[in-house]
């Protein structure tokens, strides 16, 4: 987290104990009407439009519990969706007896979108989910080209946009999703525990709500009946850490204050160069598809296990990931690979750091 990040954050813990948390949040009702506004800013919504949750999963299962899914339903998906929410739409399979469909993959790898055109045309599906950047590789989904047949069709279409918000610019109005979902901690550069969910004004009209709201999103005004608020904040639960919801909204402005364009001009330069070299060593095997790809590079380091190359490197001060195949069954299984490396260069990383990483890489292969 930048400075400004921790700085907000720990002065409100501060403040918290000092004066209490009722009485922290009251006198602070300015900046939190502000942080709606910085993170609807990043995302090119509106304040209302905007709910804090704890994580990017929380986000999409608020939103997915919103469908009024009936048995025989369609849920359509990618090949290239995030792990969690895979599991979620199969435990929605198991209980309501809705349908799971994944459309295939083009030949440059990510969704085939000529096909998911036509799939959201023909099977009319319930909901159109797309995961913008999945969580094991580089793949920018094309997610605006979707958004505009759910569109034109009236299709519900919520995007998981974790690993995209804060690399690149995101725009929903673009996009023309019904949700996007979030995660602070990744790319953007916030606080663990702290994510968000767009939810259109679409979504609000039609009176969508989470399965359980709670008095956050709704009053209960008599023994029998409750009303739902008229923002996303019936997307939110009463209780949270605020203090996250102010670090959220600083880390959007602190993105925002360097500019997305520059953001995803100097995170893909490193992510391409970093690639090149990957691809230079003996034994390591670029795992990246796509028409166009992100700041994520993911690579099969041969004959080494990925978790041990990633201790490795820990020693050296160098941070990377090791991913299981269950971090992406289907992909990893078109790829045939169990495990993989996943290297994230940030704007803050300089070519040398980039090049010390390779180096270290080598050196470590070689052993
Ligand atoms: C694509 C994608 N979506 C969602 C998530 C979940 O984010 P969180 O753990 O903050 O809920 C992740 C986390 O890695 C991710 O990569």
């Amino acid at each position: 987290m930048p400075d400004p990040v921790l700085t907000v954050i720990r002065q409100y813990i501060d403040l918290e104990s000092r004066i209490g948390g009722y009485e922290a949040h009251a006198a602070m009702a300015g900046a939190f009407d502000d942080a709606y506004r910085a993170v609807a800013q990043l995302v090119g919504s509106s304040a209302r439009n905007i709910a804090f949750t704890e994580s990017a999963t929380v986000s999409f299962a608020q939103a997915v519990s919103s469908v009024p899914f009936e048995r025989g339903d369609i849920i359509l998906t990618t090949r290239n969706d995030y792990n969690s929410n895979q599991i979620q739409f199969l435990s929605l399979r198991d209980r309501l007896g809705v349908a799971v469909v994944r459309a295939p993959d083009g030949d440059a790898g990510g969704v085939d979108v000529g096909v998911m055109e036509e799939m959201i045309r023909g099977l009319r599906p319930r909901l159109v989910s797309v995961t913008h950047v999945p969580t094991n590789s580089g793949l920018v989904q094309d997610v605006t080209s979707i958004g505009s047949v759910c569109r034109e069709e009236g299709v519900l279409y919520l995007v998981d946009a974790c690993q995209s918000v804060g690399q690149m610019p995101v725009d929903v109005a673009a996009i023309g999703c019904d949700f996007l979902s979030a995660t602070s901690r990744k790319f953007l550069r916030g606080p663990r525990g702290s994510g968000f969910l767009f939810v259109s004004d679409r979504v609000l009209d039609l009176g969508l709500a989470p399965l359980f709201p709670d008095l956050r999103g709704a009053e209960w005004v008599e023994a029998d009946r409750y009303e739902l608020a008229d923002s996303a904040i019936r997307f939110e639960t009463w209780e949270s850490y605020f203090a996250l919801i102010l670090g959220t909204a600083e880390a959007a402005r602190y993105a925002m204050s360097i500019g997305l364009e520059s953001i995803q001009q100097r995170v893909r330069l490193l992510a391409d160069g970093l690639r090149e070299r990957l691809a230079r060593i003996d034994g390591v095997r670029l795992l990246d598809r796509g028409a166009e790809l992100a700041a994520i590079v993911s690579c099969e380091p041969a004959g080494h296990d990925p978790a041990e190359v990633v201790a490795a490197l820990r020693k050296r001060g160098i941070n990377l990931s090791a991913q299981s195949r269950t971090a992406a069954v289907i992909d990893n299984a078109d790829k045939g690979v169990t495990a993989s490396l996943r290297l994230s260069p940030h704007y803050y990383n300089t070519e040398e750091e980039i090049e010390a990483a390779v180096d270290a890489l080598r050196h470590c292969l070689s052993e």
